[in-house]
């Protein structure tokens, strides 16, 4: 996590007073990708790394906004239209948080803001964080809550309407929603959810490929059209593939004449039952079985859903041949990013610095990685 005095030093030396702190995780989705716009379930854990705001209110009818990250990244949002940014700025969350809450009707009158993230590479959602983590601060600042599913469908809407990006709800729900020390079960189609806890004697390791995520929003967009094709094939829609079932998909699945949407739609039915079966296998301590179950699941999204790339695949292959290691896969959108895989405690750090050299040696990079610790959701960190 980061150092919480360094950001409210950076608010002070900024803004000349101090702002209120709030912060919010990154995630790692255990199992359960490319399933959250099919309406299925999903597991994923949240990471001690995140996104810390400082922030006060004012009434100059702006939100200034700096990046504690970037040497002399500022934005300025005027907060009666917010939608005036130009495209592709990190700008755009700053924008669509103070738009999106108005909307909500809670009105920022102004504010100052300090940004502070340290979340590594990509595929571990900076970009969810970063959104709740705006909407919490500037909502607290205005003395209003937004919080619960209500603050994860707000931050969604953050990248839906501001940023263009079409995602499922998984990594908002699991940056807001989760407990200390657990991992999220969550229901996309209608917002159940429930704490899984994560045995002491078993340990999740994050690897980052180092390889940026190439195309990824291109190839979300196709996979969304092509599982909405396959859905609309089934007689149902995309928002409700994930729930099919294996049994009715076999029996229906001759319906499909495009085999590419054939496979897109095996990868979610069976992906979904996957995350049912890997919840009963986290709490009956089963390893060996939620290992097979991130295998199986790594396969369906190499061949069927066509996301991983050979740097996921190796990096996944290597661990999954280390001492203590019960299964791996990639992990989140896919295209580069990171791979999660189930060790046995005290194992995943002598794995990591073990693999170092093969995989520099085929792919060029070393892949850096971290245990992953569970300290929940979003949270105010002071008052
Ligand atoms: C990205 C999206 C999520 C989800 C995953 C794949 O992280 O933001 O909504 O679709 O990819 O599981």
């Amino acid at each position: 996590m980061i150092d919480q005095t360094v950001v409210a030093e950076r608010f002070e030396r900024e803004f000349g007073c101090a702002g209120q702190l709030s912060w919010v995780p990154g995630r790692v989705n255990l199992i359960g990708d490319h399933v959250d716009y099919c309406g299925g379930a999903v597991l994923p854990m949240p990471v001690q790394c995140g996104t810390t705001v400082a922030v006060r209110a004012t009434t100059r009818g702006v939100v200034r906004c700096v990046s504690a990250n970037m040497t002399n990244a500022r934005v300025e949002v005027r907060c009666a239209e917010p939608a005036a940014l130009p495209s592709g700025s990190w700008g755009r969350f700053v924008a669509g948080a103070v738009g999106v809450l108005s909307g909500a009707g809670i009105h920022i009158a102004g504010a100052d803001v300090v940004v502070a993230g340290d979340i590594p590479g990509s595929g571990l959602s900076s970009s969810a964080s970063l959104s709740v983590a705006l909407l919490f601060g500037l909502a607290r600042s205005a003395e209003r809550e937004l919080e619960g599913v209500a603050l994860a469908l707000a931050a969604q809407r953050i990248e839906h309407d501001y940023v263009g990006v079409q995602c499922g709800l998984m990594d908002q729900a699991a940056v807001v929603l989760s407990r200390a020390d657990c991992a999220l079960w969550f229901d996309c189609l209608d917002y159940r959810h429930r704490s899984i806890p994560v045995d002491a004697t078993i340990e999740i390791v994050v690897a980052d490929t180092g390889r940026a995520r190439r195309l990824v929003d291109s190839q979300y967009n196709a996979r969304l059209e092509e599982t909405g094709r396959a859905a609309a094939q089934l007689g149902t829609e995309r928002a409700r593939l994930a729930r099919f079932g294996l049994a009715a998909f076999e029996e229906r699945a001759a319906g499909i004449d495009d085999p590419i949407a054939y496979r897109r739609a095996r990868h979610v039915v069976r992906e979904a039952a996957r995350v049912a079966q890997a919840v009963d296998a986290l709490a009956a301590r089963d390893w060996p079985l939620l290992g097979r179950l991130f295998d199986a699941s790594h396969v369906s999204l190499r061949d069927d859903f066509a996301v991983s790339c050979d740097e996921l695949d190796l990096l996944a292959a290597l661990l999954r041949d280390e001492p203590g290691c019960y299964g791996a896969r990639m992990t989140g959108a896919g295209f580069g990013g990171n791979v999660v895989a189930l060790f046995d405690r005290g194992r995943g750090a002598a794995a990591l610095v073990a693999i170092a050299d093969r995989y520099r040696a085929r792919c060029g990079a070393v892949p850096t990685g971290f245990v992953a610790r569970s300290l929940g959701g979003v949270r105010s960190i002071d008052g």
